[in-house]
């Protein structure tokens, strides 16, 4: 895809505004792994357009009956297609590049709402991954983390080796609290942020879709949404890129020098 001249010339405004900050983040969504074949959630292709937006009810009935719960879970079909995704992704562009950034010395921290982990498989080192990752187990107690490998199937539902608490799929389900260690992560990283990439996310889910805006209101941050479309923090935003993040982020990695700390 070519970049026309008024969206390179906002690629030039981010790199200047990025280049004199001093704690840059950035909040990512599905639309980042779209073009690694992850289907996003709304919009026409979506999973909830095409399944229906889950009730709020998810964890209330996991905690309700968490033995029929897995016994469901291993035998699903549900979302095939969002499985299989999971299964074969592969880091895209606009991955690497926010990976490069941070090497760069540029970004200092990633909150996605992404649970495919391909933000740590393009080599991103300070990540919070806000609602959860996929590929591990969650205990709900003392909220250690699992590779799904290390914990047995033979009895469900399967318990914490260290605190005999519940052990959950970690990715966050409709109606569950974001785990307090993530949740504080994020909201302290945003505090401190001056500069602000918020790329491929609708905006319309909370707490995520607060963040922006808590960097905004704490440190007046420089906010720069890249998503083909509008969403609903585009009117928050100093600058808006339309265009897929796997173009704009290498445009803007082509742009920057390696800074010096
Ligand atoms: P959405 O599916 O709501 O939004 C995806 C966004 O990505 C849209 O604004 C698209 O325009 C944009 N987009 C599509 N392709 C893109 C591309 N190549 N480059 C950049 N942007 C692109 O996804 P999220 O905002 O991540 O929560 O959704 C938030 C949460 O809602 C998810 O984490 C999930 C869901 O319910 C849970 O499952 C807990």
């Amino acid at each position: 895809m070519t970049i026309d001249d008024a969206t390179n010339q906002k690629i030039k405004e981010t790199a200047s505004a990025l280049s004199s900050s001093n704690h840059a983040t950035a909040i990512t969504g599905a639309g980042m792994s779209a073009e690694s074949g992850v289907p996003t959630f709304r919009g026409p292709d979506g999973l909830w357009t095409k399944y229906g937006e889950p009730d709020d009810l998810g964890y209330e009935k996991f905690q309700a009956d968490p033995k029929l719960w897995w016994e469901n879970r291993l035998n699903a079909s549900y979302m095939p297609e969002m499985r299989k995704a999971l299964e074969s992704a592969k880091p895209n562009d606009g991955h690497i590049a926010l990976a490069q950034l941070e090497k760069m010395g540029y970004i200092k921290h990633v909150i996605t709402q992404n649970v495919d982990g391909l933000h740590t498989d393009a080599g991103t080192e300070n990540i919070v991954e806000i609602h959860g990752n996929s590929k591990l187990l969650r205990c709900i107690q003392c909220e250690s983390r699992y590779d799904p490998k290390n914990i047995t199937m033979e009895s469900l539902p399967p318990l914490c080796p260290k605190c005999s608490g519940l052990i959950k799929i970690d990715t966050v389900m409709f109606g569950e609290p974001i785990p307090r260690s993530v949740l504080l992560t994020s909201q302290e990283q945003s505090q401190l942020t001056d500069f602000m990439l918020i790329l491929g996310t609708s905006g319309v889910v909370y707490p995520a879709a607060a963040l922006p805006g808590i960097a905004k209101q704490t440190n007046g941050a420089t906010l720069v949404e890249i998503n083909p479309e509008p969403s609903a923090l585009s009117s928050i935003c100093d600058i808006v890129i339309q265009a897929p993040t796997g173009v704009a982020l290498p445009a803007l990695v082509k742009l920057l020098e390696r800074k010096t700390v």
